[in-house]
């Protein structure tokens, strides 16, 4: 079997574009989708993360609003902010970057944005609205999990589809997400027992377990699509997934690289979450 590989970054640079044609049309009705990006404390990860958005705003066409407040900012402070933010006409998407402060309950400060601007899909109202089928904004990595079968041409409808991990970011969005696209869904996780003997059924791998290289090629249906959703360190340092990627090859369809692969779309979704926020609101 010749394994292709799943280019996210091509395909996230495709949603980009299309963002950025939607972004013109917007603009053309006088209208200029902003997000308001805000960041707390000095985390060096969250630093890089939130350059990036910004300048994916900047190529599609989208105004960011930036605030980076100290690490001692009190989470009154930061209610205020979101609040003022939820009202102001210029601004159609808010995400404050995770992790926060130890000090802050990001429950809270996620509840307090409004969720037609909630473009990471976290608040419970948008959670909700997937878990009921109803059409709200989707948190951004499993968008993009979906976008990447879909513009892999990979039928899930009636496929066995099997999540390794069940975290309220990725495993549990993910999962409805296939099931609304007629997926057979399997949710594995730590306590999951004869996981090999399920994985053998998978027509559909995604793996997000946080395990560097925990899925091997052998365990693998002949012919399994594998979204590796994994962002660790191997013992040399390099960057990897959960998927010991050079063991698939032969044996998957299609297979997402790490990095690469899922990565570059979250931030591809972003951008589409932003503009669908923006054409909700502006109606
Ligand atoms: N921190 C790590 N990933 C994310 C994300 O997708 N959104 C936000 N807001 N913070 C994060």
């Amino acid at each position: 079997m010749n394994t292709q590989l799943i280019d996210g970054k091509q395909i996230a640079l495709e949603i980009k574009d299309e963002q950025k044609k939607a972004a013109e049309a917007l603009s053309l009705k006088g209208v200029q989708p902003g997000l308001a990006v805000i960041l707390v404390g000095d985390n060096s990860a969250s630093k890089v993360y939130v350059s990036n958005k910004k300048k994916a705003c900047e190529y599609v066409g989208i105004k960011s609003f930036s605030y980076e407040l100290p690490t001692e900012t009190s989470e009154e402070e930061l209610l205020e902010l979101i609040h003022t933010l939820n009202h102001d006409k210029c601004v159609h998407g808010i995400l404050v970057q995770l992790p926060l402060p130890k000090h802050m309950d990001e429950q809270k400060v996620i509840m307090a944005i409004s969720p037609l601007k909630d473009v990471d899909g976290f608040h419970p109202y948008n959670v909700g609205a997937l878990s009921i089928g109803l059409n709200g904004l989707v948190s951004c990595t499993p968008a993009g999990v979906i976008e990447l079968l879909k513009r892999s041409n990979v039928t899930i409808q009636g496929k066995n589809c099997v999540i390794i991990g069940r975290s309220n970011i990725v495993g549990k969005p993910v999962s409805l997400l296939l099931l609304r696209e007629h997926g057979t869904v399997t949710i594995c996780h730590s306590k999951t027992q004869n996981l090999e003997l399920i994985l053998q059924q998978a027509d559909i791998v995604v793996a997000a377990v946080g395990i560097a290289k925990f899925i091997k090629g052998h365990q693998l249906k002949e012919g399994a699509v594998v979204i590796d959703v994994g962002m660790n360190r191997d013992e040399n340092g390099k960057l990897c997934g959960d998927v010991d990627f050079d063991s698939c090859q032969g044996i998957a369809s299609q297979i997402t690289p790490v990095p690469g692969g899922v990565g570059p779309m979250t931030i591809a979704m972003l951008m589409h979450n932003c503009i669908r926020a923006t054409k909700n609101q502006e109606g």
